[in-house]
């Protein structure tokens, strides 16, 4: 979906109907920060402490942002950066800010695609059981793939291959057609092998670790995850609501519409922590619920080593996952591609080929980073840790208090409620949409922040 005329207010195409806007945005929101980010934050940050605050954060926070982007999306008809405009001129430095994130974000979404792509292309050349073993150094096929001088690269540019031939030729409407057809099929193979994971010996160790919270992993750092993760998998903060609200219908209810994307992502986001955590504690050591953006990588192969059709199993579900993070690169590189045009008035195609070299440059640094550039660190992140940060735990974090603090205190919130009400006749969580976006939110998030940052610079002690 481009957006080329969002700075005009010419007639805009629409969803044809309601549940097309509702597939349309959870085609968008369902990608690799269900599948492959999820579950090593899940992982790393706390099991079920970090779930159940996740949860809370989604009814509350994830809830009243995502409902602040469509209507203010719908309400103007416009993008981001004109839509803040619109709203009250001068504002529109919220959009500008919050247009950095795809920009930062599509780079390396396609270094983690080409991550899924060489699975896809091991399984289909080798056994499982060489997939999950080890070199003479000890390494597995990931870290061999990460640490290897220019392979990451060459995966990565094959990734961003299929992006631009896609966008090249004007097909993004037949691959979300298809990927409708897909996506069911995901979610049954995660089931599958959900359910798989669970059997397996100690994987109880695992379910209690991912549903029972423990107060003693709960920390500044586990709001902070819980929260830019929420953001990222439901496409928040980043102003691709906006977007996509700006083509949704009048008629259509944005609370319903809310309720549908949010409980969609958020299962097969469960799902997949239900898939790989168990298979910690049974395939692995305790050491890689630390393993963070890996964890994924290390952690399936050895649970399709120890099952009976695993190879076949592993290139479905790789080929899958593949195409549900296509599907999501295609609208981050699209909505890169409409900030180009919007932003500096420029043609389509010089607008995807500055995309383009864009990606190539930040992609390259992130592709590498563990590799042939892992001298560099920052803060002791790699590149692709980095960029993760930047957008996910500084940018998302500041676009979402600036969101709260424009709809509280200069639009005020009952601009947004009278546009819900407008298909809906009745607003029925108006008063928690208030509160949130006026007090809870932008207090909770300017604390997290400020804590966060002085942490990491160990001016305060870790708490
Ligand atoms: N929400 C997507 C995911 O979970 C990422 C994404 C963000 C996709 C923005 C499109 C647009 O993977």
């Amino acid at each position: 979906m481009s957006d080329n005329n969002s700075n005009s207010t010419i007639e805009r195409s629409s969803f044809t109907n309601k549940i097309g806007f509702v597939l349309a945005a959870a085609g968008s929101a369902v990608g690799l920060g269900n599948l492959w980010r999820f579950p090593y934050c899940v992982a790393k940050y706390g099991g079920g402490m970090f779930l159940l605050i996740y949860v809370i954060l989604g009814l509350t926070f994830g809830f009243s942002l995502m409902v602040a982007e469509i209507a203010i999306g719908r309400k103007t008809r416009l993008s981001a950066i004109g839509a803040f405009d619109k709203l009250k001129p001068g504002y529109s430095f919220i959009g500008v800010i919050a247009s950095l994130v795809p920009i930062i974000i599509t780079p390396y979404y396609c270094v983690i695609g080409g991550w899924v792509l060489k699975f896809l292309w091991s399984y289909i050349t080798m056994p499982t059981n060489i997939v999950a073993s080890t070199n003479e150094a000890g390494l597995t096929i990931f870290e061999q793939l990460i640490t290897a001088p220019a392979e990451p690269l060459v995966w990565f540019l094959i990734f961003m291959c299929f992006n631009i031939l896609i966008i090249a030729i004007g097909v993004e409407k037949g691959i979300e057609k298809f990927s409708k057809i897909l996506m069911p099929i995901l979610v049954a193979l995660i089931l599958i092998v959900a359910i798989y994971s669970c059997t397996l010996p100690n994987a109880i160790k695992g379910i209690q670790y991912y549903l029972i919270p423990r107060s003693e992993e709960f920390s500044i750092n586990t709001i902070l995850s819980a929260m830019s993760q929420l953001f990222y998998s439901l496409s928040l903060a980043m102003g691709i609501m906006i977007t996509y609200g700006s083509y949704m219908k009048k008629d259509c209810n944005i609370e319903t519409s809310v309720w549908q994307i949010e409980i969609f992502d958020t299962v097969i986001a469960f799902l997949a922590g239900l898939a790989i955590i168990p298979a910690v504690f049974s395939c692995g050591t305790p050491d890689d619920l630390k393993a963070g953006p890996s964890l994924m990588f290390i952690i399936l192969p050895r649970l399709f080593n120890t099952m009976e059709a695993g190879r076949i199993i592993a290139i479905i579900f790789f080929f899958l996952v593949f195409f549900a993070a296509l599907t999501s690169s295609i609208s981050l590189y699209e909505t890169c591609v409409s900030i180009f045009q919007d932003r500096f008035k420029q043609k389509r195609i010089p607008s995807i080929v500055f995309t383009l070299l864009i990606c190539i440059v930040i992609g390259s640094l992130a592709s590498l980073g563990y590799g042939p550039l892992s001298m560099i660190t920052f803060f002791g992140m790699q590149f692709l840790d980095l960029f993760d940060f930047i957008s996910n735990s500084i940018l998302m974090p500041i676009v979402a208090f600036l969101t709260c603090i424009f709809i509280g205190y200069i639009i005020k919130p009952k601009v947004l409620i009278e546009e819900v009400e407008s298909s809906n006749g009745n607003f029925r969580l108006k008063g928690l949409f208030t509160i949130v976006i006026k007090y809870i939110a932008p207090v909770l998030i300017l604390i997290i922040l400020v804590a966060s940052i002085l942490q990491n610079m160990g001016i305060i002690p870790t708490i």
